[in-house]
């Protein structure tokens, strides 16, 4: 059976209100704002508001690359939601979503891989829809990390921030192949550099889970870092060998937004152009599943993308997870 090309049809993103700055960090914790953009390019990252959760996120990240596209939301027969940062342990974010959205003929499942699961969702969604098993698919990267960390540990309350980002992955009805390639790897060795301990079957909640900080996100900066260029800059040329092309044909890379040097550094040894890189860190910080679309959405937002552009997205992150796709722009 021939493969059903598949294409990305519209971007849309949401980014909570609440803005919370260097300054306000310096405030909370024995930190500099002077440390945290030298360190990590950050200035802000913005907060869920009070009771809003991941799928208050991805509901409204999803309504608007709806409203994009104009795409209804009983013509999606699959929902897939990257995340780990749900609001509860289950049902799924996605089946959550669903739900507001009346998309009643979409399956609906979350993927968690961390900061590498919009990724994930959209190789899943892609190779369901070029299998022809599915028709038309909302992959959203949705994360409220806020409510995940130690606020007064300022090793890991500094870098991250919530948002949602949203596409739709369709197949093509000119059939013409919008979905370049995608590729995805893991190392599960390196499991514990990025991990959640509580509140799974390992460390079940109890009062003593608790006061043991066993509910806060955890992480070895330094060798995370040490993984991020090397994992990124791999997928990058697998991908970009499975679609065929060459880095100085994409328009626009789009990668996972952890930390400006580790950016930097990536361009520098890819050979990225200034310009033809997306860097948000500076205005989110880091919001895991969610950053390469709010990037991209960013992006489109200011105009960057136009018809046809090549883009190639990359990601790294917990697990550890890496991946990356090349895609062009409808
Ligand atoms: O998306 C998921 C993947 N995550 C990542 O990619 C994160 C990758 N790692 C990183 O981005 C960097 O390792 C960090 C930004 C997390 C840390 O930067 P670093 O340059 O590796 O700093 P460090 O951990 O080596 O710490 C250097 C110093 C330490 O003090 P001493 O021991 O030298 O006295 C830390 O205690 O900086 C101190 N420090 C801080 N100082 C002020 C750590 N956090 C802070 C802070 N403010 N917020």
């Amino acid at each position: 059976m021939a493969a059903v090309p598949v294409r990305v049809r519209g971007i849309g993103a949401y980014v909570p209100k609440r803005v919370l700055t260097n300054h306000d960090l310096e405030q909370m914790v024995d930190t500099t704002d002077e440390w945290i953009v030298t360190r990590t390019g950050i200035k802000e990252r913005h907060m869920a508001a009070d009771g809003e959760a991941a799928s208050d996120l991805a509901y409204a990240a999803a309504c608007q690359v709806l409203e994009r596209t104009g795409v209804r939301p009983e013509e999606i027969d699959f929902i897939v939601v990257a995340t780990v940062t749900g609001d509860m342990q289950f049902p799924s974010v996605a089946c959550l979503v669903q739900n507001r959205l009346g998309a009643k003929a979409a399956a609906a499942v979350d993927v968690a891989a961390g900061c590498t699961g919009f990724l994930y969702a959209f190789h899943l969604a892609r190779g369901l829809i070029a299998s022809g098993v599915q028709k038309r698919a909302l992959v959203v990267g949705a994360e409220c990390l806020s409510r995940m960390l130690d606020w007064s540990d300022r090793a890991t309350c500094v870098l991250l921030g919530d948002g949602a980002g949203a596409v739709i992955l369709e197949a093509a009805e000119d059939g013409v192949e919008g979905v370049l390639s995608s590729h995805l790897g893991s190392d599960g060795g390196l499991w514990d550099l990025l991990y959640f301990p509580g509140g799974g079957s390992r460390n079940p909640t109890t009062h003593e889970t608790v006061d043991q900080g066993l509910h806060f996100f955890k992480m070895n900066g330094q060798a995370t870092f040490k993984q991020a260029c090397g994992v990124m800059e791999r997928a990058c040329q697998q991908a970009l060998e499975e679609a065929g092309v060459t880095l100085d044909q994409i328009d626009l890379v789009v990668p996972h937004q952890a930390n400006l040097r580790i950016l930097n550094q990536l361009a520098e040894r890819m050979g990225i152009p200034e310009g033809k890189m997306a860097v948000t860190i500076d205005r989110y910080g880091n919001t895991s599943a969610a950053s390469v679309p709010m990037a991209l959405n960013d992006y489109y937002q200011e105009g960057h993308l136009k018809s046809g552009d090549l883009v190639l997205i990359v990601s790294f992150g917990a697990g550890l997870t890496w991946g990356a796709a090349v895609f062009r722009w409808s």
